[in-house]
């Protein structure tokens, strides 16, 4: 099955934000494109905008006069849908609501021929229930573009239950026809993206709430430690919070009222009172003119313990110790078997956050996991009340001697990024089980869609099999609401039998 010809007539429907951008790709990518929004002028004004940013390709030089050219002679704002009647892809982008949605593709398919491909591009409505009322439902799909969509790449195509694969598959090839990186996934709360990343947002909320850090610290750990682009307060308040919360509010909805989505109170006291981000001038953080953005927590210089004794390798932190022993700290490694851990010369021991608490054992500080400790420019820290203050201050020296930043949060189990990633591992795998998509699907989404540095596979075969579900399993022992339970595929995946070395 090949992608739609490029001499067949793309309609956007609904020309805002989203139509616009849509409209865009598919006018550059060679198919004459028809406009068309319900409000009066709207697919002019629209026409023009687009034709304007073309320019400023051709300024840009991404774009030749000519081929400009030919793109604005190929754009055509329309009054009717009856003159869509010769598209072989009509893409929706019109407001969110679910009868508006079916009300348009009822009159849509009385005008389009039979073979016309109908696409929404809702981002949080079922597509299954958008085409329910249509006749022929088979040709119905979702086409989920990421705002600016001329600029990102990703688009999850989704298939509902209705939606056959010769018209999924024409879907995806037409998108990727079109420059962009298609995905397939099945209609679910949240798709791909909005699904797996609602941890990333909810468990610095979580963190914050518990008044284990500040937004500045825990956003300062989860870039420079975790290796994510932005953290989750100043990524909210650039989405906006009244948007990221709606989509956090929907999935919630969606999977009737599931704890592992439940909204974040304190963002809603954020959107309530109008503190809604950049927008507003105000949300986490505040944009006022001459405003002061808050520092992280960055602790005082300590001295380095004189040498350090490793047990058990550190798993997927074991990197520290060439680099401990490279900073001139002496390490003695010694075999454990139950657990891993490094003991300072105080008595005292650091360990790789698992999912327990500092105030469980005597004398321990937990450091917080890092994409990579190498490139890592911070690492939390977080001890238990009566941890020894010199325990404390031998670990805040240890990294210290490594080059890192030393953030110390309290006591929190799972601390910032290693529950964070062990939450995103396990929505991907339960994801994967439930069909939503495949694993390499399901890392391209997360990286193209939410830039991640990697996809929840690929970070979960580098930590190691048993490493999120170990996490989540002592959180949930921890907070037994549900929220941190881990989901049955990733407890079968901690345990599958590796039947290659035939471990059980
Ligand atoms: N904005 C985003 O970041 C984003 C990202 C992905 C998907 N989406 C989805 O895309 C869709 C559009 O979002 P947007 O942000 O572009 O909205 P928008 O408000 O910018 O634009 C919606 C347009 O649809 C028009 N419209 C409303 N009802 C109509 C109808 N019955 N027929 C024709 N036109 C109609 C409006 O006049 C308006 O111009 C929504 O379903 C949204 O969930 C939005």
């Amino acid at each position: 099955m090949t992608a739609l010809d490029l001499s067949s007539p793309v309609a956007v429907v609904g020309t805002g934000t989203m139509g616009q951008g849509i409209a865009q790709v598919a006018l550059v990518a060679g198919h004459p494109v028809r406009l068309y929004d319900a409000a009066p002028g709207r697919a002019r004004d629209a026409a023009e905008a687009i034709g304007a940013r073309l320019d400023r390709l051709v300024a840009k030089d991404r774009l030749t006069q000519a081929d400009r050219d030919a793109a604005r002679a190929r754009l055509k704002p329309v009054d009717s849908l009856a003159e869509l009647a010769d598209c072989g892809l009509v893409v929706e982008a019109v407001l969110e609501r679910l009868d508006v949605k079916q009300r348009l593709f009822g009159e849509l398919e009385e005008i389009v021929a039979e073979d016309c491909l109908l696409a929404t591009n809702t981002s949080s409505l079922s597509v299954t229930a958008v085409g329910g009322a249509l006749r022929r439902p088979g040709r119905f799909v979702g086409l989920h573009f990421f705002n600016p969509a001329p600029l990102l790449p990703l688009v999850e195509v989704v298939s509902g239950f209705a939606t056959d694969v010769t018209s999924a598959t024409r879907a995806y090839e037409t998108a990727r026809a079109w420059g962009k990186t298609p995905v397939a996934c099945a209609d679910t709360p949240g798709f791909i993206v909005n699904r797996i990343a609602r941890p990333f947002y909810a468990e610095a909320f979580a963190v914050h709430e518990a008044q284990a850090a500040d937004p500045a610290t825990i956003d300062a750990v989860l870039r420079e430690c975790g290796g994510f682009r932005m953290g989750a307060f100043e990524l909210t308040d650039l989405i906006g919070q009244d948007v990221n919360e709606s989509v956090t509010h929907s999935v919630w909805q969606s999977f009737f009222q599931d704890t592992r989505f439940t909204p974040s109170l304190a963002q809603r006291r954020l959107v309530e009172s109008g503190r809604l981000g950049r927008k507003s001038g105000r949300g986490w953080y505040d944009y006022a003119d001459g405003a002061e953005r808050p520092e992280p927590h960055t602790a005082d210089k300590e001295q380095p313990p004189a040498h350090v004794v490793a047990e058990g390798g550190l798993g997927p932190a074991a990197e520290l110790l060439t680099m401990i022993r490279e900073a001139g700290i002496p390490v003695r490694e010694e075999d454990e078997d139950h657990g891993t851990r490094l003991l300072l010369p105080s008595g005292g021991q650091l360990v790789l956050a698992d999912g327990q608490t500092s105030a469980e054992f005597r004398d321990v500080v937990y450091f917080d996991l890092a994409l990579d400790y190498r490139t890592a420019t911070r690492v939390a820290l977080s001890a238990a009340q009566d941890t020894s203050p010199r325990t404390l201050a031998e670990a805040t020296g240890l990294f210290q001697a490594l080059g890192k930043d030393v953030s110390v949060i309290g006591d929190v189990p799972g601390m910032i990024v290693a529950r964070t990633v062990a939450r995103i591992i396990d929505l991907a795998h339960d994801a994967v089980a439930k069909g939503v998509a495949t694993e390499e699907d399901i890392d391209t989404a997360m990286r193209l869609g939410v830039n991640y540095p990697l996809g929840p596979f690929e970070w979960d075969r580098r930590l190691g099999r048993d490493f999120a579900f170990g996490v989540l399993d002592e959180m949930h022992e921890r907070e037994p609401s549900g929220r941190y339970a881990p989901s049955l595929a990733l407890y079968r995946h901690a345990y599958a039998t590796d039947k290659r070395e035939g471990t059980s």
